[in-house]
């Protein structure tokens, strides 16, 4: 989507919203798919709800990008523009125990800036690729821990009421691979609250975390983690695996052969391939295992 009215665009620039035309997503997503469209990138917090107002009055339909790890978007031209925070320098303050984080952080600098401060706790979370708000969006997890966990505050754009709003974290419930925010809230910034734990100790679990992430998934391939969650009790990776499917590919979007619950672009898979072996391994479980996987990657249909 191309935005060329120019009271329009000389309105986002007012609300220091910087817009970059036609930018590829497979530029911008680690699994290296995705159409063309405008991206707005925001620097202030405080203009988002003028933003959202403005791109509705000039019914410009919008979607929120975070480090685009996780996330599997639409081949062509795209019928919505694409937000996305810019992060102010320093995005993360530590005080005490506490870590005030920008959602547009990067996950793993955060993770190894509060380690070097002694604030651990997170040590699972090294090596997943994204921002601290898309982690906190899907409650990224991994070697048993979870985001959630050390969540003491959240600043969130809601969109149904069109208000930022402080959240205290019991009043969000952090599942497995989900919140309870609503799927158009934006996340701004985050307080986690981090158990003291010396330096040393945290590498050496950070060591251990990133030789396990080494040694079981293709960490140099454009992927966006893994596919499907795993149900209750299982793993998705071994029942794909099981099956014999690893390395099957539709055009250049393959099963990982060190992972089967990564799905790979080992060129120029386009969202139509991966779409097709996702819908293809999905019917294959269900006939053999009677189970319906469910996406942990998020799609963004157009
Ligand atoms: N396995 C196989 N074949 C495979 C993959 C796995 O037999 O191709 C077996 C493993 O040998 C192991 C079991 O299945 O016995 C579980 O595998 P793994 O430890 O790799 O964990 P997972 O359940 O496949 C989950 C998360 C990962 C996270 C790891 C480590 C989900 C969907 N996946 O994977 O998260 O990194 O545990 O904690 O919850 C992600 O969120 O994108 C992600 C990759």
């Amino acid at each position: 989507m191309r935005l060329t009215d120019r009271k329009l665009v000389s309105a986002l620039a007012e609300l220091g919203v910087e817009l970059q035309a036609s930018v590829s997503l497979a530029g911008l997503t680690s699994l290296g798919i995705g159409g063309t469209t405008d991206l707005l990138r925001v620097t202030r917090h405080e203009s988002i709800p003028d933003l959202l107002r403005l791109l509705d009055s000039n019914s410009i339909p919008h979607r929120f990008l975070g480090g685009g790890s996780n996330l599997l978007v639409s081949d062509g031209e795209l019928p919505w523009v694409v937000l996305q925070l810019a992060g102010p320098d320093p995005d993360v303050i530590l005080e005490g125990n506490l870590a005030h984080v920008d959602a547009a952080a990067d996950l793993g600098r955060t993770v190894t800036y509060c380690a070097k401060h002694d604030l651990g706790g997170m040590e699972g979370l090294i090596g997943v690729p994204g921002t601290v708000g898309g982690a906190l969006r899907m409650n990224a997890g991994a070697y048993g821990m979870q985001i959630g966990s050390y969540v003491r505050e959240v600043k969130v754009y809601r969109a149904a009421a069109r208000t930022v709003e402080t959240l205290r974290g019991d009043q969000i419930s952090f599942e497995y691979r989900h919140t309870s925010f609503a799927p158009d809230d934006m996340m701004l910034a985050v307080t986690l609250e981090l158990p003291s734990k010396p330096y040393k100790e945290i590498l050496q679990g950070i060591r251990i975390c990133n030789e396990k992430r080494r040694s079981s998934q293709p960490l140099g391939q454009k992927s966006a983690g893994c596919i499907f969650k795993n149900p209750p009790g299982a793993s998705a990776g071994r029942m794909i695996d099981d099956l014999g499917l690893k390395g099957l590919s539709v055009g250049d979007a393959q099963i990982s052969d060190r992972h089967a619950n990564f799905f790979v672009n080992t060129g120029r898979a386009s969202a139509r391939d991966m779409l097709t072996l996702i819908a293809n391994v999905r019917e294959r479980v269900e006939k053999a295992y009677d189970v319906k996987l469910e996406h942990e990657v998020v799609v963004w249909n157009a």
